[in-house]
Order: structure tokens, then sequence, then C-alpha cells
């Protein structure tokens, strides 16, 4: 199986032997992560490096539908290494790169729509602030575990994002410390009072949390200031098929009533895009999963044991 970090362009002269050199010396690294197994997330926080895997081989393509400069960096070779050695039916990385291009789109719609603040809960190594035309006044919070935010402080120290950037280390799956980071990310910061029309990103999170904590989430999350949620969720998709990629990373929350989960929590569905069906429309759906593209989707409401994946953007009633 081959490791390779994602194709850079070729340069000439001196720059083009430097370029080589790097190229030869993340080969080096993902074989030697190879050699060391570390071809399955150590541990949730893995998962991170593994998806920026797929965004940087997006960013490297010429028809890319998103670009993601820094995301080749943050990758590192681990993320390569997993991403290398990913079941194959989502080695090529269609899911994330499809839910990144239709979050982006749903994130620009909030935005279009008034929102005043971004609170991206389990933001890992996406790197938004930095890519997406945002208003240079636009808070974007992100929270993360204390040992990937201090990660991704040293690593993006040097860049400088689109709109004002805080990071929060915190963990998502305690309930006193998720409400205080809440009230706090949600509360007045320095010229800006509290927000009235946030949105809340969960991008790869939910999946990682036990149906009762997911359930506390979404009822933390129904508050006045919040005016949108937008989650991924994915039944059936991996498991079975998966091996030991998730043997560190547990994968908890797969509800049977699908989206009809939050429903019954007050979440109301404003939003809905079904994975498979814009992979297609991307380009990016593998050969084999095609004709099931075309075949009638399953309910949302009650996904059954078809693999089935969406982006959901919500409102609360
Ligand atoms: C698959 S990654 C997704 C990262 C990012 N949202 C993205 O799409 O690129 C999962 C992220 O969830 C974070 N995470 C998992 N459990 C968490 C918890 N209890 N509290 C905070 N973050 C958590 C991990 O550290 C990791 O960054």
């Amino acid at each position: 199986m081959a490791h390779s970090p994602a194709p850079r362009p070729r340069m000439a002269g001196r720059a083009g032997r430097r370029d080589r050199v790097t190229v030869a010396h993340a080969q080096t690294c993902a074989r030697l992560a190879v050699m060391a197994d570390r071809t399955v997330p150590t541990n949730v926080s893995d998962t991170a490096r593994w998806v920026a895997a797929y965004r940087a081989r997006e960013t490297a393509r010429p028809d890319a539908v998103f670009r993601d400069p820094l995301a080749d960096r943050l990758a590192g070779p681990q993320g390569y290494a997993i991403a290398d050695a990913a079941p194959s039916l989502m080695r090529n990385g269609w899911p994330v790169v499809t839910r990144t291009k239709l979050i982006d789109d749903l994130i620009a719609k909030s935005i279009a729509a008034g929102c005043d603040r971004v609170l991206n809960l389990a933001a890992g190594l996406d790197t938004r602030p930095y890519r997406l035309e945002l208003p240079p006044g636009l808070l974007w919070i992100e929270a993360d575990l204390p040992e990937m935010v201090a990660e991704k402080d040293a690593a993006l120290a040097g860049e400088t994002p689109r709109c004002v950037l805080r990071r929060h280390s915190v963990d998502l799956a305690d309930d006193s410390a998720r409400k205080a980071f809440l009230d706090e990310a949600l509360g007045p910061h320095d010229q800006t009072g509290a927000a009235s029309k946030a949105l809340v990103l969960t991008e790869g999170l939910l999946v990682y949390l036990d149906n009762a904590t997911v359930t506390r989430l979404a009822q933390d999350l129904a508050r006045p200031e919040i005016a949108w949620w937008i989650a991924d969720l994915a039944t059936r998709i991996t498991r079975g098929r998966a091996g030991s990629v998730f043997e560190n990373a547990p994968l908890r929350f797969e509800p049977s009533n699908g989206a009809g989960f939050f429903e019954e929590l007050g979440w109301q569905i404003t939003d809905l895009e079904q994975l498979m069906v814009w992979a297609r429309k991307l380009r990016r759906l593998p050969l084999v999963l095609r004709p099931f593209s075309y075949l009638p989707q399953p309910n949302p409401r009650q996904p059954g044991r078809t693999p089935w994946s969406a982006v959901i953007r919500f409102q609360h009633r």
C-alpha cells in the first residue's frame, strides 16, 4: 500500500531540489509511522490529522472543491499514514471532502443570514478561519481537548486568521465544563456584546460521544443566543468494514431514528444534504458506490441498516 503525502507542485532549480527533499522526508516519516503501527488513530485526536490529510489531498487537485493550504502541514505523516490505511470504500476521502464542502456552504448561508458568532466544537485541525471569506469582525471560537488546542496553537502561531479567532481547551463530554464554556463563549467579549445569532458546528464530533452525552449536548445548545447548529450524522457507514481503524477512537453515536433523534429534542431541520448524493455530484464518489447514489436514499428519520450519512443544519423550535 502506498504511503505518500499530497503531491506538491514541482518547482525549478534549488527550490525544486528542496521540494523533492521535503517530499522524500515526508515519505520516510510516513513509512516510519507505518512501521511503528501508527496507521490507526491512537486516540480520538488523531482523527483530526486523518481528516486533515483528506483536505490536503483535495487541495492538491486541479479541480479542488475547496482549498485548505494549511492542511498538508497539519496532517503530518501520521495523518497521511492513517488515510492510506483506511477502509477502501472511504480511502479516497469522499465523506470528509463532501462534508467539508457542504458545511462551508452552510456557514456562508448562515453568515449571509446574520450569524454574529461561530462556535466550532471539536474544531480539531480545521482551518476555516484562515481560508473562508469571513467578515473581519466576526468572532470565531474553537474548542477541543487541551493537547489538540496546544498543538494547533503552536502549528499556526505564524498564520493570520481572516476574522477574530479564539481557542478554548474543554472536554465537551464533561457537562459542567461544557456549560461553562458555552456561557463564556456566547457572552460579551471585548467590544462585542453577547451573541444573538450564533452558529454552532460539531463536525466529526457526535460519532465519538455516547447517546446520553449527545442528548445533554443537544439540550445545552438549545439556548436563545444560538440560531443554528450544523452537525454531520453517519449510520452504518463505517462499522463492520472498518477493521481496527476505530479501535482507539470507538464510534458510539448511531441513533436508529437518525435525524429524528434531534427532532425529539426540539431541533428542527432547516437543511439536510445526503453525503452520497453530493459526493457523486462533486465527482468524488468511488465508482463502486455510484449506482447506490441513484437509488432512493434512506429515510433520514429511519435510516435502518443501510449505510447513510448527511450534513444537517438545525434550528431550535
Ligand atoms: C474527526 S476529528 C474532527 C475535527 C474537525 N471538526 C474536522 O472536521 O476537521 C474529531 C475531533 O473531536 C475532538 N474531540 C473528541 N472528543 C472530544 C471531547 N470530549 N471534547 C473535545 N473535543 C473532542 C478530537 O480531539 C478531534 O479534534
